[in-house]
């Protein structure tokens, strides 16, 4: 072969290489799909819906162990706030701390606060109303509430504490106690005239409250009030001053329990979706509370006479 052959030929062979990089090239370049079909969504969510998840998670951490000390972490951690975020658990927690240092303290002594929130009961529940209170704990609350009533329904989650109330409640005239789960779905529709919720609501998250509050507004007659009180961010600076504690302490902030806050507007607009009107918001004073603690906001509702159109 020639000089010149050779080079004809090593250009033949390059142009024929490159063609080969560039048809392999557009191969790889081929457009992604944002777009599946029917039946690969169909796969998907049967896949993400199937109880494979944790077979999935091993095979995961096999292929990146570099993962293995992040999974044990979150695995820890979730431990530890599902043992926490059990109301029940968490509430036996607390009256055990506190009686080490009371011994004849009962749930909530030292959380003081009731002026504001107890001025609204007596002013917008009837003196003959039936009433429930929501989740009474160790009677407390319900040791002012009962005098302002006719007859008093008080329920709580754990048997434990509404034995607790009982005995804190003897002197007072009957009240009945029921034991309740979930979200107020064991509700009875319009049996009472007013419903009582004192640090009861900030326990749920937006959709829970959605539904919790249903189950109320259906509890009650036409007419019937509903008291409660929850955490909002009312004032500038609030919700910055919380970041900031999300910043050092981590979210659900130095909470042993799960608490919500959320703008009052925010309590506002799901009431309302809840088909309550709101005849009146009230925030507990500061100088109400023994410890330093963000004061309640008190919500006073009405399920409307007639349903809204
Ligand atoms: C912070 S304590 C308040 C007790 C009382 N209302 C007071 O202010 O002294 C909240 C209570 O609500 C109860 N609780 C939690 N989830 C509940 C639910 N879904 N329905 C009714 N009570 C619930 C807890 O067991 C606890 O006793």
């Amino acid at each position: 072969m020639t000089l010149m052959e050779e080079q004809r030929a090593s250009r033949v062979d390059a142009q024929a290489s490159n063609a080969t990089v560039s048809d392999g090239t557009a191969d790889r370049a081929a457009p992604v799909r944002f777009e599946a079909t029917e039946d690969e969504s169909r796969r998907i969510a049967a896949l993400a819906g199937s109880t494979s998840g944790s077979i999935r998670l091993a095979r995961l951490l096999l292929r990146q162990p570099r993962l293995v000390p992040h999974a044990l972490r979150v695995a820890l951690h979730g431990a530890s706030a599902g043992l926490r975020a059990d109301h029940t658990l968490s509430w036996l927690i607390h009256v055990d701390t506190v009686r080490q240092v009371i011994p004849n303290g009962g749930m909530g002594a030292t959380w003081g606060g009731l002026d504001t929130f107890m001025g609204l009961v007596a002013r917008h529940v009837s003196r003959d109303a039936h009433a429930l209170e929501l989740g009474c704990g160790g009677g407390r609350v319900t040791r002012h509430i009962r005098p302002l009533v006719g007859t008093l329904v008080a329920n709580d989650i754990s048997e434990r504490i509404l034995a607790e109330a009982r005995a804190a409640t003897v002197d007072l005239p009957p009240i009945e106690f029921r034991v309740t789960s979930g979200l107020g779905d064991d509700l009875c529709p319009e049996e009472f005239d007013a419903v009582i919720g004192h640090e009861l609501l900030m326990q749920f998250n937006f959709d829970e409250l959605l539904r919790y509050g249903s189950n109320v507004q259906r509890a009650l007659k036409p007419g019937g009030v509903f008291v409660a009180s929850v955490y909002t961010f009312d004032e500038p600076g609030e919700i910055s001053r919380h970041m900031e504690m999300i910043r050092n302490y981590g979210a659900g902030v130095r909470s042993p329990f799960r608490v919500h806050r959320m703008p009052r507007r925010t309590y506002q607009d799901i009431f309302e979706a809840c088909g309550f009107e709101v005849v009146e918001v009230q925030r507990s004073r500061p100088d109400e509370y023994k410890a330093e603690k963000t004061p309640h906001t008190n919500f006073v509702l009405r399920r409307p006479l007639t349903p809204a159109s």
